[in-house]
């Protein structure tokens, strides 16, 4: 949510900027700005409603020099996207610019106290309000820019990266965070500065993850000094990036998203790669085998999530009661976070995200630790905060997800929770050997399975075709593909902006029957399963109110092609694993669907890649 791109160092800064600003327009697009100070020491902003490539055309005519700058590209929170509240933000003075992702929670009481004080304010920010704050600090205790931000920050309650530059000073950058990722890049004579390091990777693979609450001084030919609030200065922990600049680039796909589709056959070998012995016959969890006698011994497993990570973890709670015969609870991280809840010293929280920065996620987690549970992250950014602030946990290793639709994360996310089913299921006994080692010998075939289901691309582009201009879409399922018919839904109405409902398939006839007529499509999963009956029967019920029925059905089922009206083949895969192939069809046809509507696939209005505001 928001991108953050800093440079100092030997290069002119605004080409890197402008190159980090594309990388991260994912986290959010609403509009674009740089901060610079040229060689005369003087201090530019500028910024614009609007993409980046808004930013670039607007900057053509204007003084873009500078080996020093910050940049950023937004996600509204306070006041609407236009060009006052872009970031960077100017003080009073004009002698301080900021970019900030997160919430100053505060903001309100801060400004009016900096009104009395004189300041005037030119947007609706609560970022500008921060600025003033550090500037007003700066004035009354006249001490350095590190100095201020310090005492600024101590005054400030919410959630932050910042950085800020200052007219007169082109060898200093201020950074600091508190629940927001920020990650600076040590080049050779020069830093980079990022709120994820996709901008950073293609410039040097040593970086610096902050910690909350810790200030970065970032200073030309200078080594980088971590400091606390209180100047204490903090030991630099050095990591390598193992992320490659090709996983950043569309690879000759059309969009990151089709791409990211595609690329789930080989994101499955990763992700198991080194998780299944070489026999075939294990699964090695070290996430869960390094703490067996939690997992031996929990009483419950709670799931939080958001968005598509929240089905998956539905799915999970399937395959983990299924396996492992524990209760589980899925529960939205939002939710949970303020209603209260339960949790016990013998409970195993498990938090699920791709981005492992979700604001929400997070909270739940810090819920958890202080209710003395134990908690087990599965995320797909490495170094990320979740991962950081859980007791144990497994990568996905999906790779970059840069689509705001997930694609590869969810199947990622899918496939380490039938492992960690496998592995738990395994240590309490709970899973004949035989089930273990069919499903363990599954588990393998998957990619090639979906490999088959991508095959049916030019099928769901023709379908896509025939249903462009509905305006409402249901999407059906039972037991473990219930999940999957939810995430269909998201993943249409993220898209395409079609109103798109996922339900029980047997829940139609408590109500949402009243939904159909001819025009309504309904995207049914009847793959053969255990349910498979009662999904017949529930189609037929639609069917009986002409209701215009897309079956998604196992290779060679040839009975709901004599009611449904469009079917789709799917390979025949044991039902638990199921929604690892099922789903890729649903995010084609999404896919193609909002291009017909010639959409924004990539960037979706209104939504950002990582909601790491609450
Ligand atoms: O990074 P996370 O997995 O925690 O993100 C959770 C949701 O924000 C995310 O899944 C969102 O729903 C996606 N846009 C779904 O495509």
């Amino acid at each position: 949510m928001c991108g953050i791109v800093g440079y100092i160092g030997k290069r002119p800064a605004y080409p890197i900027l402008i190159k980090g600003l594309h990388r991260l327009e994912y986290r959010g697009y609403d509009s674009a700005g740089v901060a610079l100070i040229n060689d005369q020491n003087e201090l530019t902003v500028l910024k614009t409603k609007g993409k980046v490539a808004d930013l670039e055309r607007y900057a053509e005519s204007k003084d873009t020099s500078g080996t020093i700058g910050i940049a950023h590209t937004r996600w509204a929170t306070h006041g609407e996207p236009n060009d006052r509240n872009a970031h960077p933000h100017y003080s009073q003075s004009k002698n301080l610019a900021i970019i900030h992702n997160g919430i100053i929670e505060n903001y309100a009481v801060l400004k009016t106290a900096l009104q009395k004080e004189g300041f005037t304010f030119q947007s609706d920010t609560d970022t500008e309000v921060l600025v003033q704050l550090i500037e007003y600090v700066q004035q009354n205790n006249h001490c350095d820019l590190c100095q201020a931000v310090q005492l600024a920050l101590q005054e400030v309650i919410g959630a932050y990266a910042i950085a800020v530059i200052e007219r007169g000073n082109p060898d200093l950058i201020i950074a600091a965070r508190k629940s927001s990722p920020l990650v600076v890049g040590i080049g050779e004579d020069e830093f980079f500065l990022a709120s994820d390091a996709t901008p950073i990777v293609e410039y040097t693979h040593e970086v610096v993850y902050l910690e909350d609450e810790e200030v970065a001084i970032i200073e030309r030919n200078k080594p980088l000094k971590i400091v606390n609030f209180k100047n204490v200065e903090k030991p630099l922990h050095i990591k390598t990036l193992e992320m490659s600049i090709s996983q950043l680039e569309k690879g000759g796909y059309p969009h990151f998203m089709l791409k990211e589709i595609y690329e789930q056959p080989r994101t499955i070998i990763d992700c198991i790669r080194g998780r299944i012995n070489p026999e075939g016959t294990d699964v090695i969890l070290s996430g869960v085998l390094d703490h067996q006698e939690k997992f031996l011994h929990a009483n419950r497993i709670i799931i939080v999530a958001c968005g598509t990570s929240w089905h998956a973890g539905l799915i999970g709670e399937h395959l983990i009661e299924d396996l492992c015969r524990i209760p589980v609870e899925v529960e939205y991280a939002s939710e949970f976070r303020y209603r209260h809840p339960i949790v016990r010293p013998d409970d195993i929280v498990i938090a699920i995200s791709q981005s492992g920065e979700t604001a929400d996620t997070l909270a739940a987690v810090e819920i958890a630790r202080k209710a003395g549970a134990f908690i087990y992250g599965i995320c797909n950014v490495i170094g990320s905060s979740i991962p950081r602030a859980t007791d144990s946990g497994s990568y996905i290793h999906v790779g970059p997800e840069i689509g705001v639709a997930s694609t590869k994360a969810f199947t990622g996310q899918v496939t380490v929770l039938a492992m960690l089913a496998l592995t738990i299921g395994k240590l309490r006994g709970s899973i004949e050997p035989e089930r273990y080692h069919q499903l363990i010998r599954q588990l393998q075939l998957i990619p090639q399975k979906m490999k088959t289901v991508l095959g049916l691309s030019d099928q769901l582009a023709d379908l896509s075709k025939i249903f462009t201009y509905a305006h409402n879409f249901i999407y059906l399922g039972r037991g473990y593909n219930y999940p999957v018919a939810l995430e269909g839904a998201l993943k249409l109405k993220e898209i395409s902006y079609i109103h798109a409902e996922g339900y029980p398939a047997a829940e139609m006839k408590h109500g949402p029957i009243a939904l159909i007529d001819n025009e309504m499509p309904v995207i049914a999963i009847a793959t053969t399963d255990s349910v498979y009956e009662k999904t017949i029967s529930n189609i037929q019920e639609i069917k009986a109110r002409h209701g215009r029925v897309v079956a998604l059905v196992t290779e060679g089922n040839h009975d709901v092609a004599a009611m449904a009206d469009h079917v789709i083949e799917i390979p025949q895969v044991d039902e638990c694993l199921m929604p690892l192939v099922v789903s890729i069809p649903l995010q084609m046809l999404a896919y193609y669907i909002a291009i017909n509507k010639n959409r924004n696939v990539d960037q979706p209005r209104n939504l950002a890649k990582s909601v790491t505001v609450e």
